[in-house]
Parts: C-alpha cells; sequence; structure tokens
C-alpha cells in the first residue's frame, strides 16, 4: 500500500486511540475523586457526631453517657482502660476530621508545611488510637466474640505497618511509594467507619439483621465483616491503583464504572449509619 494511504488511515485511527484512552484516564479520576468526597462527607458525619456525643457530655461533665452507646464506658477501677478510651476517642476526631486533608492535591501541593505537620499528627494519632484500642480490646473486651476481637486487632497491626511504610517512604523522599502506603494506611484507618457503613447497607438491603444475632452480635455475617471492614476496601484499592496504572482504556471505564455502583452504595450506607446508629445518640 502507498505509504500516504497508509498514515492516512493510521493517523485518525492512532488518534481516536489516544482520545478513548485519556477520556478513560479522565473518567476513573473523575469516579475516584466523586468516592472519595462522599467518602469524606461521611467521616465528617460520624466525626461530629463523636464530638456532639463524647466532647459534649465531657464539657457537661456527665461521662455516664459513653457507657449507654458503648459495651464499656467510663469504668471504676480501670484508670488505664478510661485513659485509652478518653484518649482514643479524641485522636479518632482528629484522625477522621484531618485525615483525609492530606489526600487532597490542592492542599498538598500549595501547603505543604501544612501537610507535612498534618501527616505528622496523623501518624502520631492512628498510632496511639490502635495501641489504646488493643489495650482496650484485650484487657476489656467489646461486643461480639473472639473472632471480632481478633479482626479488630489484625486491622490494629495493618494500621501500625502501614502507617511505619508510609513515613518511611516520605522521609525517604521517595513519594510515589509513599502516596501508595499512605492511600492503604487510610483505608485500614477507615476501616472502623466501613464496618458502620456496611453494616447499616447490609441491614437496609435485607430489611433486618439478616446472618447475625443483634442480641450477642455474633454470626457468619459479622465474623465475615469483621475482616471484611477493611480487606474489602483493600482489595478494591489495589484494583484502582492497577486499572489506573496498568489497564487498557475498556478496563479504566469498567473500574470508573465500578466505582460510581461501589459509591452509591456507600452513600446508602452512611445514610443508614447516619440515622440508625448517629443522629438518635446526639
Ligand atoms: C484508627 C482508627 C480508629 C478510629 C477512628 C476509631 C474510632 C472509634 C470511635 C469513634 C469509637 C466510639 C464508637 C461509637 O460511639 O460508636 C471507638 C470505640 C472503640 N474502638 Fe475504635 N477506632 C479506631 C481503631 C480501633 C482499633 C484498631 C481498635 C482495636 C484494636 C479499636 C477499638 C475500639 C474499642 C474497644 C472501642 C470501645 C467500644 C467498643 O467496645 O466497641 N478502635 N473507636
Amino acid at each position: 500500500m502507498d505509504t500516504n494511504v497508509k498514515t492516512s488511515i493510521t493517523k485518525p485511527v492512532l488518534a481516536n486511540g489516544l482520545k478513548f484512552s485519556a477520556a478513560a484516564g479522565k473518567a476513573l479520576n473523575l469516579a475516584g475523586s466523586f468516592w472519595f468526597l462522599v467518602a469524606i462527607a461521611g467521616q465528617w458525619i460520624f466525626t461530629y457526631y463523636v464530638m456532639a456525643l463524647y466532647g459534649g457530655s465531657t464539657i457537661q461533665g456527665n461521662l455516664e453517657v459513653w457507657g449507654d452507646v458503648l459495651p464499656h464506658g467510663i469504668m471504676e477501677g480501670d484508670p488505664m482502660g478510661n485513659a485509652a478510651l478518653a484518649g482514643h476517642l479524641f485522636l479518632a476526631i482528629l484522625i477522621m476530621g484531618l485525615g483525609p486533608l492530606q489526600f487532597i492535591p490542592y492542599i498538598r501541593n500549595h501547603a505543604r508545611k501544612f501537610h507535612r505537620l498534618n501527616g505528622r499528627m496523623y501518624l502520631l494519632a492512628v498510632v496511639v488510637t490502635s495501641i489504646a484500642g488493643l489495650y482496650m480490646i484485650w484487657t476489656r473486651g467489646t461486643v461480639g466474640g473472639l473472632i471480632m476481637h481478633v479482626g479488630i486487632s489484625l486491622d490494629a497491626v495493618l494500621i501500625l505497618l502501614f502507617a511505619y511504610l508510609a513515613w518511611r517512604y516520605a522521609v525517604a523522599r521517595q513519594i510515589k511509594i509513599h502516596r501508595r502506603w499512605a492511600l492503604r494506611l487510610f483505608i485500614v484507618v477507615s476501616g472502623v467507619w466501613f464496618f458502620r457503613v456496611g453494616l447499616m447497607l447490609w441491614i437496609l438491603l435485607n430489611k433486618g439483621p439478616v446472618g447475625f444475632d443483634p442480641e450477642t452480635f455474633q454470626g457468619p455475617f459479622l465474623s465475615f465483616w469483621t475482616f471484611g471492614q477493611y480487606l474489602v476496601p483493600l482489595a478494591i484499592l489495589e484494583l484502582y491503583l492497577f486499572t489506573r496504572d496498568k489497564g487498557s482504556a475498556v478496563g479504566r471505564f469498567a473500574m470508573a464504572g465500578a466505582l460510581l455502583v461501589l459509591t452509591f452504595a456507600m452513600g446508602i450506607g452512611i445514610f443508614g449509619a447516619t440515622m440508625g446508629l448517629w443522629l438518635p445518640r446526639i
């Protein structure tokens, strides 16, 4: 074939291919940002609840309220456990209130000092909160059985590990790798929030508590979700990162569509948790 004819055919095909690929990248980026915005909104509602309930009752000097909500609130003769709980709740406000700001590119690029300071605070807060959580779980217990204790403890271990890796790569100025570990850290730190959102989505979809006993808080669904609360979002994050960096254009469009569906489901769970768990208590 004449080379001029060949180029006149391949050029538009190539140009269309590039346009399709760029559109796929844009779609995935937009879907990711939308997911993140909905997640932040949901985490800030949870943060507001923690401030209003635990902060409000502390200011009023009415700490008995904690025991109405938690399986173990302020307990007589357990100063260490009480301090761990108070520290855990106070740091939860910082973690969920300020932590997500680390992932907003505009802030990262235009307020570097804030990013570094907030990042150090976030790392310290998640480490202390997780250790306090582990202490409470294994000295006071929580709802559910041993499997739930193990599930949330593994989350704490992953938080400590990912926090170390995110910090290590930030110090080494390996920013690409640092960002990946920071994203993974954000997901495992959000496990306790995913737990509530996922649980309420499940209850709404099934029109009631299915797959677990609401009295003992035990059953196959909770045995799965105590690990799923962080392993499922972590697997989705890995798929997202892989598709974004190495996926085909079709794969990116598919991932963007899947993210939109997941965001919709998460929105329903946030609505359920807000109306069923948080608003009624404050
Ligand atoms: C790092 C992210 C975490 C955040 C932001 C967080 C936040 C919270 C919040 C807001 C509460 C009050 C719950 C409510 O009023 O419904 C709470 C309670 C509690 N958290 Fe965490 N938490 C985190 C991680 C953990 C981990 C990793 C563990 C255990 C290893 C843990 C153990 C507990 C315990 C024992 C309670 C007392 C309530 C209960 O017994 O269920 N938390 N946490």
